[in-house]
C-alpha cells in the first residue's frame, strides 16, 4: 500500500527523476512504435500525451487548484462556498469580540399563537464586552426551536448580514409548545483564528510511528518516532530528521516520518495519534476561553403556542440519489426523526434484516460510522461479529448473518487518522483505494464518511483527498450502476478548540457537498442538523437516539418506499 523511500525530497533530486522519468517515458515509446512496425500490423500509433505547462506559483506555502487535483473553476466555486467573513480591524483586547452576554435574540412580530407550518423569523444582535454593536459579521452562532417534554425540536440556519446583525428563520413543525434557543459557538474573533490555523501548515497535532524488527542475536528492536502528513511543496511539516517518506501509489498522498535510530524506513508497522501542538498566543487563548465558546446568548424566551393545522401537508418523495438537503431537513418528534428530504421510515428489528437481506455493506471513514456498525450488530436480528482479531475500536470489523446472506464491513480511513489506540498501519486503507477494490452491483452498499479526522490539516489537503475518492466513486459507478453510494456528512460534536471545532466540520462539510454535488447517483446523507438541535448535549459520537434515526435514513434509502 506504501512505498518507503529514504531520500530527502530535495528539489535538484526530484528534478533529476523527472528528467528520468521522461527518458524512460521516450523509450518506451519508441520501442513500442519500433514494435508496431516489426510485426506488420497496423496497430494506431501510439500518441504520447502532448506536455502541459503547469502555471506553478513561485511561492511554495501556496496550493494551486492543479495541486489539488481540481479545475481552477472548481477551486474558485469552493472558496466562494467556503466563504467566512472576518473582523475588518485587527484585534488587540478581548474586549472588542463578541460577547455572550450581551448578544442578544429577539423573535420578529411575535404573535399570541401560531399554526403548524408558518415560520417565525428570529433577528440576533452581536455585541462586544463594552455592549457596543458589532460592525462586521462571522459569528459562528446556532439556533434551534425546542419543547422538552415532547422530545421535539428543529434547526434552524443563521444568516450573517455582514453587520453585527443574523437572522435565523425556523418552522414551527409541531403542534403545542415552542421555544427559541440561541448559542454562540465561536465569536468572529475566534473564527478568524481558526481560519488562520486551518490555512497554515502549522502542525497542530503529530502522529506516532511504531518501529519494529529484529536486531542482533534474533532480539525484536521497538522505535516509536513522531510522524506526519507531508504537504505542498515545501512539505508542510518538516523539522529534525524528517526523512522517512511514505507515499501512496494510488492516491499520491505522502506520509513522513522521523528517521529511527536503530531500524531502517521499510520496518514502520503501527500508527497511533500523537501530541496536540498549542500555536496560541495569550490573547488567542483567552479569546478561547469556556465562557466565551459554546454558550446560550439571552432573548425572548417567550413559549410559543403553534395551533394544529388543517391545511394538507404534501407526501414526501421517495429517497433516491441527487436529493438536496433543505433547512431544515427535518425535525425530532418524541425521539423520532421525521426527514423532509424524503420518505424516511422507522424499522424494526425484522425489517432491519429484511431490508439487508443479500447486501454487503461496506461501511468506512471514522468512529462515527463504527457507531452504525455497532448498532446494526445490536439490532440485526441473528448477526454475528466474526473474531478478526483486531481491536473493537479500531477494527477493521465484519459481522455476517447467515439466513438473510447478509455481510457488514466497517475500516477506518487512511493516514492522517487520530485515533488513540495503537493500531497495524496496514488495516489504514484510503477510501478511494479500497473503493477501487470494489467490484460493486446492486448488493454492494457502500458508506463512508470522511471528517472528524482531518479537521487538523489544511483544507487543500481534504479537497485534494475528495478528488481522489471522488474519482473512485465516479468509476465504481461507472462500472456498477446499481451500487448503492451513500456519503455520511460529519456530525456536531460540541468541540470548540483551535485542533477540532464543529466550524471545521462545517467548512469539510461544505467542501464534501460541493464536490459531489454534480455526481449523479450518490446519496448525501447530512446529519449534521439532526445533531445540531438534538437535546443531548453534543457529543463526536452522537448518543443512541441519533445513531438510531440516522440508521434509519441510510435503510430508508437503501430500501426506499
Ligand atoms: C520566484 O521569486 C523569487 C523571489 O521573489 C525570484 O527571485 C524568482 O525569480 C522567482 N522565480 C520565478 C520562476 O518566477
Ligand atoms: C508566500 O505566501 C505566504 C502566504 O500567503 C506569504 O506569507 C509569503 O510572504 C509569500 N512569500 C513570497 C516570497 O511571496
Ligand atoms: C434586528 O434588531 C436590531 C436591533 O434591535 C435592529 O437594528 C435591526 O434592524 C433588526 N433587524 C431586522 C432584520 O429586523
Ligand atoms: C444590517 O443588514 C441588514 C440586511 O441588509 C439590514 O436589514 C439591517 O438593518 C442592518 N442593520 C444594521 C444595524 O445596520
Ligand atoms: C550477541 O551474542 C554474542 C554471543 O552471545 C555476544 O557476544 C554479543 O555481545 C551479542 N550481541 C548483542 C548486540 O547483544
Amino acid at each position: 500500500m506504501v512505498m518507503p523511500s529514504t531520500e530527502k525530497s530535495n528539489a535538484s533530486v526530484c528534478r533529476l527523476r523527472q528528467y528520468a522519468l521522461l527518458l524512460a517515458f521516450l523509450w518506451t515509446s519508441f520501442c513500442l512504435v519500433l514494435w508496431a512496425l516489426n510485426s506488420g500490423i497496423h496497430i494506431k500509433q501510439f500518441q504520447p500525451p502532448r506536455p502541459v505547462l503547469v502555471p506553478r506559483n513561485n511561492n511554495s506555502s501556496i496550493i494551486s487548484a492543479v495541486d489539488m487535483g481540481i479545475s481552477n473553476e472548481e477551486w474558485e466555486r469552493l472558496q466562494k462556498a467556503l466563504d467566512w467573513p472576518i473582523p475588518d480591524q485587527e484585534i488587540t483586547h478581548l474586549i472588542q469580540s463578541t460577547s455572550p452576554v450581551h448578544s442578544t435574540f429577539s423573535i420578529v412580530g411575535l404573535k399570541e399563537s401560531y399554526k403548524v407550518g408558518e415560520k417565525i423569523s428570529v433577528n440576533i444582535t452581536a455585541r462586544d464586552h463594552n455592549n457596543n454593536l458589532k460592525r462586521y459579521g462571522g459569528d459562528f452562532f446556532k439556533a434551534k426551536l425546542f419543547n422538552t417534554e415532547l422530545k421535539a425540536s428543529v434547526y434552524g440556519e443563521v444568516v450573517d448580514h455582514r453587520n453585527g446583525t443574523y437572522s435565523v428563520a425556523l418552522l414551527l413543525p409541531w403542534e403545542g409548545q415552542a421555544q427559541v434557543f440561541v448559542r454562540l459557538e465561536h465569536s468572529s474573533e475566534v473564527v478568524q483564528i481558526l481560519k488562520k490555523y486551518t490555512e497554515s501548515s502549522f502542525p497542530r497535532t503529530h502522529f506516532n510511528g511504531y518501529f519494529e524488527g529484529s536486531g542482533p542475536n534474533k532480539t525484536r528492536i521497538r522505535e516509536v518516532v513522531e510522524c506526519n502528513l507531508k504537504w505542498g511543496a515545501d512539505g508542510s511539516w518538516r523539522k529534525g530528521n524528517f526523512c522517512c517518506e511514505y507515499k501512496d501509489i494510488k492516491t499520491g498522498t505522502v506520509w513522513q516520518c522521523e528517521r529511527p535510530k536503530k531500524l531502517s524506513c521499510d520496518k514502520l508497522v503501527r500508527h497511533s495519534g500523537g501530541r496536540l501542538e498549542n500555536p496560541l498566543n495569550l490573547l488567542e487563548q483567552q479569546l478561547f476561553s469556556k465562557k466565551l465558546t459554546n454558550v446560550a446568548i439571552s432573548g425572548d424566551k417567550k413559549i410559543l403556542n403553534v395551533l394544529p393545522n388543517t391545511a394538507a401537508i404534501g407526501t414526501m418523495e421517495k429517497c433516491r440519489s441527487g436529493m438536496t438537503t433543505p433547512v431544515p431537513a427535518g425535525f425530532y418528534l418524541k425521539d423520532v426523526w421525521k426527514s423532509f428530504v424524503c420518505n424516511t421510515r422507522q424499522f424494526s428489528s425484522a425489517q432491519m434484516g429484511n431490508c439487508l437481506k443479500n447486501k454487503i455493506v461496506y461501511l468506512m471513514g471514522d468512529s462515527t460510522t463504527r457507531q452504525w456498525f455497532e448498532y446494526l450488530e445490536k439490532t440485526v436480528p441473528g448477526i454475528k461479529r466474526m473474531d478478526l482479531h483486531t481491536l473493537p475500536a479500531g477494527g477493521p470489523l465484519m459481522a455476517v448473518e447467515l439466513k438473510n446472506n447478509i455481510i457488514i464491513h466497517w475500516r477506518v480511513h487512511g493516514v492522517p487518522l487520530r485515533f488513540g489506540k495503537v493500531m497495524p498501519i496496514t488495516d489504514l486503507h484510503y477510501i478511494s483505494n479500497d473503493i477501487d477494490e470494489i467490484a460493486g452491483g446492486r448488493h454492494a452498499v457502500i458508506v463512508f464518511t470522511y471528517c472528524a479526522h482531518l479537521v487538523f490539516h489544511p483544507i487543500t489537503f481534504y479537497v485534494y483527498e475528495v478528488a481522489k475518492i471522488r474519482q473512485s466513486v465516479v468509476a465504481l459507478l461507472s462500472r456498477a450502476p446499481e451500487t448503492t453510494v451513500i456519503i455520511k456528512s460529519g456530525n456536531t460534536a460540541g468541540l470548540k478548540n483551535i485542533f477540532q471545532s464543529d466550524w471545521h466540520m462545517l467548512q469539510l462539510n461544505t467542501v464534501m457537498r460541493e464536490m459531489f454535488r454534480d455526481i449523479d447517483g450518490v446519496i448525501f446523507i447530512d446529519v449534521w442538523q439532526m445533531t445540531s438541535c438534538h437535546y443531548l448535549i453534543e457529543n463526536i459520537h452522537p448518543g443512541p437516539v441519533i445513531i438510531a434515526n440516522e440508521v434509519d435514513m441510510l435503510l430508508s434509502y437503501v430500501c426506499p418506499t
